[in-house]
Formats: structure tokens, sequence, C-alpha cells
């Protein structure tokens, strides 16, 4: 079993002091999400396989009788509140808005939502694309379907949270984030198809570690260039068109076919085609050495597809490539890449697991001997999806 983050207990007593609550309030969490493998595939249709991390949000909640959804935010120390009839977009890109956003989300899609208290708290970076916003956005939807009586549908829910942050929020992600969070397994991957929406359990083995490196680097401009790449897709997928009318997505265009109507597409446009369409293939194919326990292979695929979001997405950073290599440096490393959307945030490493503390600490170090930012390197695990704490009191 997936252990109950410690703080949450200290969550739910804050809750009780701050909102003046006799009874215990129950607690909703959420896990963040590492992507092993298919990046900036989601948004093509295609597939991706990632992994929920026990780095948590947590929201402690009771319902209230009047329409009104208070909220306290440990991090920020802060306290917001709105009429939930009057939640419309745009809404900010505060951490309140993300709350605000789940309650819109289920509103648009016709449930009846009541109103809320709600203490949040977590420990997934922020802003370091482990994915705290997508936490945040469906650990809210969980305390607000059960403070509303709302049956939770873990794949629906999930599409709601990613239209909150789409259509409220205005972040033009794909949906694996909120998927992950919810879907998530003890000990597994998750092999997603986008498009259809399907999903395979891939379990980790035993002997395998995955080590979270997080540059301490500002994500600038991410979503400016963020959009700019997804837009690049879509054009690709517009010219690729004039050959062939049945592509909906770049999940439809095959390698050979793109090497062959490559002249449809300027140079980064084609570069960027190319990613896609060859990182399309590498969810499967880890999913498999997982599967057959080859760590070697496995960490081979996670280095092409660094090599790959490098050199033809152009999506990492000096941070990133320098953490990549100082992992790969390590005898006891199968390999290393980025994780998320990139331009900073977090890289992962593959690692034999009793390796797994001492790697830590010497990438950690030699990391710091070069870079003065406040980074970090831990160990995670895969954990099960957003769920109701058994009991905080
Ligand atoms: C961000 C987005 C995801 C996905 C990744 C890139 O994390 O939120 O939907 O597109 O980037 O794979």
């Amino acid at each position: 079993m997936t252990a109950d983050p410690p703080w949450t207990v200290r969550l739910a007593a804050e809750f009780r002091s701050r909102f003046g609550h006799a009874a215990a309030p129950r607690v909703a969490v959420a896990p963040g999400r590492v992507n092993l493998i298919g990046e900036h595939t989601d948004y093509n249709d295609g597939w991706v396989l990632p992994m929920a991390v026990d780095r948590w949000v947590g929201a402690a909640f009771a319902r209230r009788e009047d329409r009104r959804i208070r909220a306290y935010s440990r991090v920020f120390d802060e306290t917001r509140e709105i009429a939930l009839d009057g939640i419309a977009p745009p809404g900010g890109s505060d951490w309140f808005s993300f709350v605000a956003g789940a309650a819109w989300a289920l509103r648009s899609a016709g449930y009846r939502v009541s109103g809320i208290d709600l203490a949040v708290d977590g420990d997934v970076p922020l802003g370091s694309g482990l994915s705290s916003s997508s936490a945040l956005v469906m650990a809210s939807m969980l305390a607000l379907c059960e403070a509303s009586e709302i049956a939770w549908a873990p794949v629906e829910m999930a599409l709601l949270g990613h239209r909150a942050e789409h259509d409220y929020i205005g972040v033009k992600g794909g949906v694996m984030d909120q998927l992950a969070s919810v879907l998530g397994r003890e000990g597994h991957a998750l092999l997603l198809d986008c498009r259809t929406l399907e999903t395979d359990l891939v379990p980790l083995p035993a002997e395998a570690a995955i080590v979270v490196m997080d540059t301490g680097a500002p994500r600038i401009l991410a979503a400016s260039a963020y959009n700019d790449r997804s837009r690049s897709c879509r054009e690709a997928v517009a010219e690729l068109r004039g050959a062939d009318p049945g592509i909906a997505a770049l999940r439809d265009v095959e390698p050979g076919f793109l090497e062959f109507e490559r002249g449809r597409l300027d140079d980064t446009t084609y570069r960027r085609a190319l990613h896609v369409v060859e990182e399309m293939s590498r969810p499967f194919a880890l999913a498999l050495a997982l599967a057959e326990a080859d760590l070697v292979a496995a960490g081979r695929l996670m280095s092409e597809s660094h090599a790959s979001l490098r050199d033809l997405f152009e999506v990492s950073s000096p941070e990133l490539d320098l953490f990549v290599e100082l992992a790969r440096r390590q005898p006891t490393c199968f390999g290393a890449r980025l994780t998320g959307a990139g331009f900073g945030g977090c890289a992962i490493a593959l690692v034999s697991a009793e390796a797994a503390p001492a790697f830590a600490d010497e990438v950690h170090a030699s990391y710091r001997a070069e870079v003065d930012l406040p980074s970090s390197v831990f160990i995670c695990r895969p954990v099960s999806g957003a769920h109701i704490l058994d009991s905080t009191s």
C-alpha cells in the first residue's frame, strides 16, 4: 500500500483551527508524476509512459451549505474565497485559480457542485515539471466530488481536470498529467494512448529505481515555447494533409512517409515533426524493455529520447543536458533524459535500485560543483493515483 504523506495530519489540524471546524476534515490527495518516455506526444494524439510518484498535493475539506468556495494554501499562506456561481473563465495562474478551475470544469459538465472549505498543502516541487498544478487540480476535484456526492469516474474527471487547465487557466497542455495523477498504480508506470484513452499497467522492475534530478533552473518562457512547439506540430499536420487527407495528427504519420514528404516542411518544422514521429514508438519499446527487466535496452531508449528532445525538438537546457551527462557517466546508470515539457525543470535517470542512494549523492555533488541553483536529487517511487485518505484524526 502507498503510505500516506505524513504532513496530511498537520494539514487536517490546520484546517480545523483556521476554519473553526469541530469535526475532522476528510483529505483528498493526488500525486505528481514523472514521464518515463513519450515526450510532446500527448497533444499529438500519441502514446506516453508516465508514472505517478510519491510527491503529493493534499486537500483537507468539508462541505459548506452556502454556494461558496473558501480555500487556504499552506505553501502560500493565503486564504481566498469565491462564490461558485461567479466562477467564469479566464482564471488567473495563481494557486487558487486551479481550485476554482476544478469547480468550474465540473459545473461546465453539468454537475451540481456544493460549497466547500479546503486547506491545501503538498510536497510536489513547484514549477519543476513534476505536474504540481495538475496534482492540485485533481486533489481539488476529488474533494469537490466527495463534498458534492458526485461519483468519481477517474478518466472523466482527469479530462475535466484537463479542461480546467486548458480552458479556465489557459495552459495548453495535453492530457497526460491529469490522467497520470488519477490512474497511477503502486509499483507501475502507465502506458497511455492519448487518442483512445486506453491504458496498460507496466511494472517497474524491482532492480530498477528512477532518480529525479531537479535542475533548480526557472522554466523561463516555458509556456510560450510550449505553445510554439505545439503550433509547429499542427503546421506539420496541415502541410502533410496535402499528401494524405486522412492524417488527423502526427500520430498518423509513419517515419517513411515523413521522409518522403519532407519537402513540404521547412527545416525546423520537419525536425520537430521527426522528433514526435520517432518518439511515438518509444513508449511501447520502453514498456517492453521494463516488462522484460532489460534495463540496458530501457536506458538506451531514454538516452535516445533525450538526444531527440535536445537536437530535434529543442526543448532541453544547458542544466538539463549537464545533469543527463553527469548521470550517464555513472556506471550504475542505464540512461537519463529530461522529463515533462523541458526548458528547465527535472531530468530523470534509470539506475540500479541498490546503487540509487549513492548515485543520487554523487550526481548531485558533481552538478553542484558546476551550477549554483537550488537543485535537488531524490529517488521516487511509483504510487497509486488520487484517493481519499482513510483517516487523519
Ligand atoms: C507538459 C504538459 C504535458 C505534456 C508534456 C510534454 O508536462 O502538461 O501534457 O505535453 O509537457 O510531454
